[in-house]
């Protein structure tokens, strides 16, 4: 049997249309998704949504491969969505990819 996940690839935004170090909130369905480009050129898409609670993280604060959450400065590994200590918790990340100067993101 084939236990594939079925997975969308959605177009959400030109590369030109997203700052460096900014987030950006984007929404495909009941997702909502910060998107960020960080300063090495890579793109990260979470969950617009702090696990503790419910912070906005497209607008939080860049540094490196983290995101600091807005309203109380939980550390969030942009690659993996985990949570730093001594916070505890997890957002989802999101596959990203570029075609064509387009953003898209898998969910
Ligand atoms: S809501 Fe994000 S740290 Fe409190």
């Amino acid at each position: 049997m084939n236990k594939t996940l079925k997975t969308d690839l959605v177009k959400v935004s030109h590369i030109d249309d997203l700052s460096s170090q900014i987030g950006k909130e984007v929404k495909i369905g009941d997702n909502e998704i910060a998107l960020f480009k960080l300063s090495s050129g890579k793109i990260k898409a979470i969950e617009n949504r702090c696990p503790h609670k419910q912070g906005p993280l497209s607008q939080g604060i860049i540094s490196g491969e983290y995101i600091f959450c807005p309203l109380h400065d939980w550390k969030i590994d942009l690659d993996n969505g985990e949570v730093q200590k001594p916070d505890d918790g997890c957002v989802k990340t999101y596959p990203v990819e570029v075609i064509d100067d387009f953003i898209h993101i898998r969910v």
